[in-house]
């Protein structure tokens, strides 16, 4: 089964998110825009697991969540990856946390690392993707518009939990389902 450690979002966030997808997607057909179920911040992809590690896993989460205060997070900022490119893959929205978001999330890579899983080769830049760009062409107006918008603050949150996640890929796009969720302490 393919799963991810991520931060589900609060729906106050992924309210907003939508209304600002809603604005967005008239713009142009040129991305694949993430539904607001569908939203959340990615600490760890793991990819395949099986049965045995997902135990395991789940154990690990337990006990790393139980290390941490929940974590106080803003969503603000909109840009695109890479940044300035004419064809852009990823436009996103920005986290802002403090020091704990970082420590979290090197706590979780290590213990993955350490039951086997590649520790992830790029710094940790913790962001919510909100569409993958299908066609570059299409997409002007879009980029304008999340230009115009790249200070913007879309909400704040209080992390109380983390989630272990089930990613089931289906023509329709990923569909996700939570496996386990572990409190912060
Ligand atoms: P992204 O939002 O930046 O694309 C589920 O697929 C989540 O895992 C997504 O949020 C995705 O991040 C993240 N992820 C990280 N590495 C991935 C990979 N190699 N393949 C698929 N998803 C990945």
């Amino acid at each position: 089964m393919r799963t991810f450690i991520a931060i589900d979002l609060s729906p106050e966030i992924k309210a907003r998110l939508a209304d600002f997808v809603g604005r967005l997607a008239p713009l142009g057909r040129g991305v694949k825009w993430v539904t607001k179920e569908a939203m959340h911040l990615t600490l760890k992809f793991l990819g395949e697991v099986d049965e045995a590690r997902t135990a395991k896993i789940e154990s690990g989460l337990r006990s790393i969540a139980a290390k941490f205060n929940p974590i106080t997070l803003t969503c603000q900022g909109a840009g695109a990856f890479p940044p300035g490119s004419p064809k852009p893959r990823v436009l996103w929205v920005g986290v802002e946390a403090g020091p704990d978001l970082a420590l979290l999330q090197e706590d979780i890579e290590r213990f993955c690392e350490k039951i086997g899983f590649a520790r992830e080769a790029r710094p940790f830049h913790p962001h919510l993707t909100l569409g993958r760009v299908k066609a570059p062409a299409d997409i002007r107006a879009v980029l304008g518009e999340f230009d115009r918008a790249r200070a913007d603050v879309f909400g704040r949150m209080i992390v109380q939990r983390l989630t272990f996640f089930r990613s089931q890929l289906r023509p329709s796009g990923a569909e996700y389902s939570p496996l386990g969720e572990f409190s912060l302490q």
